[in-house]
């Protein structure tokens, strides 16, 4: 099939590769230039393990190209995917206006039928606006459906994500569009849902906020470790293994942080209001993702008495392993804090530090984990990077000035730590999650 996506962002830039792998003739389009010049000579913009090496096999292959206009998408795919950023506003509401910029262009290059179809995160009933705002603009009779077909897709796992989904979700309200949509998806066709569009796009915001929720629980449980003596490692096993509750999503740690559980979050809790229903709930998940941060400041302050001075090195700076992306990333605001409170920052990351470096003046950026110890009061982890558990830490521990470890992702055993003649402090892990 033709298809069509609009938008070369992460989700952009997978959901076209992914097409082209499944046999589909995909044309990925986006208006910044310069973003497809660089994809034309093969650089890949953003860090997505298995992503270039698909890229290249399906340019290779002829069924992935790149454009730069809507009209050569709309003449291109039968399905059009709209795969543009809704940013959040200081409201917390998302920025719809590129999908409505995207719309009215739809509209004017609508000659014959088309299914135009919502990928990006949108609040529910925006597909009904979509479907106004292209009427609006195009000529009169003309053609299309609007669906629902949100993405569930995690960044550093993007591909693998893709082409072995636990669902996809289809949220069509006509049998044309259902049609397309099935025959697009025919590989996952035991896995496809048929939904109305308005039910697909709060499945999204629903799921998203769910597995905001359960991380938000497991480290409010962490914090009652904290105080009992109890270990959430083994708390979260023992409730992970209840088929209703299932293990994946129970990691206590420093808070959850990326491009989409802050800003989905938020943007649920403020379509939720607009709606007329407070969803005091999730601003409690809000409320004690902030608070898991400020919780590790104050065991690191702990530590050291007076930060002032110190020297700090901290592991990690993106949101997650396996990725690049920092966008609202409790490391970042951690390493600033540090920074203000007046320690010198050190820190390291496998393949975040670019990116940071853009947003984060005033500490230093160092060329390797080794490097971010050496002569360091404390070693503060961020993310759980497989480097940093595989870290020789004996020779962590020669490095630094004192062997102070406050580890917010417990990478180590706390016993083992400690034999090693580390001072260790973890989350959630009894007395080894203190003091906070
Ligand atoms: C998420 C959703 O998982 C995905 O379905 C959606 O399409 C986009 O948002 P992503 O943001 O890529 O994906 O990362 P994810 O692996 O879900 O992790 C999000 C954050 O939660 C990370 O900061 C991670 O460190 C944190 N997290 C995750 C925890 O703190 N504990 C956990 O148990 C799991």
């Amino acid at each position: 099939m033709k298809v069509s996506v609009i938008g070369t962002g992460y989700v952009g830039l997978v959901t076209g590769t992914i097409f082209a792998e499944l046999g589909h003739d995909a044309l990925c389009i986006d208006s910044d230039g310069r973003k497809i010049d660089a994809l034309e000579a093969g650089r890949i913009p953003i860090y997505e393990p298995g992503l270039d090496a698909l890229i290249a096999l399906n340019r290779k292959a002829g069924k992935l190209r790149f454009g730069r206009s809507i009209g050569e998408a709309m003449k291109h795919g039968q399905v059009v995917f709209i795969c543009v950023g809704t940013p959040p506003l200081p409201s917390g509401a998302p920025d719809l206006s590129a999908i409505d910029a995207v719309s009215r262009e739809i509209a004017k290059h609508l000659t014959e039928y088309r299914v135009i179809v919502e990928k990006s995160t949108v609040p529910v009933q925006t597909g009904e606006k979509v479907r106004v705002a292209i009427a609006k603009y195009a000529k009169a009779g003309a053609e299309f459906d609007v669906v629902s077909n949100p993405e569930f897709l995690r960044e550093g796992s993007a591909v693998q994500d893709a082409l072995n989904p636990d669902r996809v979700v289809v949220g069509a309200e006509s049998d044309r569009a259902r049609a397309l949509m099935l025959e697009l998806y025919e590989p996952f066709r035991n896995r496809t849902i048929l939904t109305d569009i308005k039910s697909a796009e709060l499945i999204k915001h629903a799921s998203n906020s769910f597995l905001a929720l359960k991380i938000s629980f497991i480290n409010a449980v962490a914090n009652i470790c904290e105080l009992s003596g109890a270990d959430v490692t083994q708390v979260a096993r023992g409730m992970g293994l209840d088929s209703r509750i299932g293990a994946a999503f129970l990691n206590a740690g420093i808070g959850y942080g990326g491009s989409c559980f802050p800003k989905d979050v938020d943007a649920f809790v403020d379509i939720s209001s607009r709606l007329g229903y407070d969803f005091h709930l999730l601003r409690e998940v809000q409320r004690i993702n902030q608070d898991q941060r400020d919780r590790f400041l104050k065991k690191i302050e702990a530590e050291l008495w007076v930060v002032r001075g110190k020297k700090i090195g901290v592991w990690g700076l993106s949101f997650k392993p396996n990725t690049d992306d920092i966008r609202e990333s409790p490391a970042i605001r951690i390493c600033a804090a540090l920074r203000d409170a007046g320690a010198r920052v050190s820190a390291y990351d496998p393949k975040g530090a670019e990116r940071a470096k853009e947003v984060l003046a005033g500490i230093e950026f160092a060329d390797s984990a080794m490097a971010a110890v050496e002569g360091a009061d404390c070693l503060a982890v961020c993310t759980e990077w497989d480097e940093f558990r595989k870290a020789d830490m004996d020779k962590v521990k020669a490095a630094m000035a004192h062997p102070t470890v406050i580890d917010g992702r417990n990478i180590w055993d706390p016993a083992e730590m400690e034999k090693k003649g580390f001072t260790y402090r973890s989350v959630g892990r009894g007395a080894a999650g203190g003091p906070a």
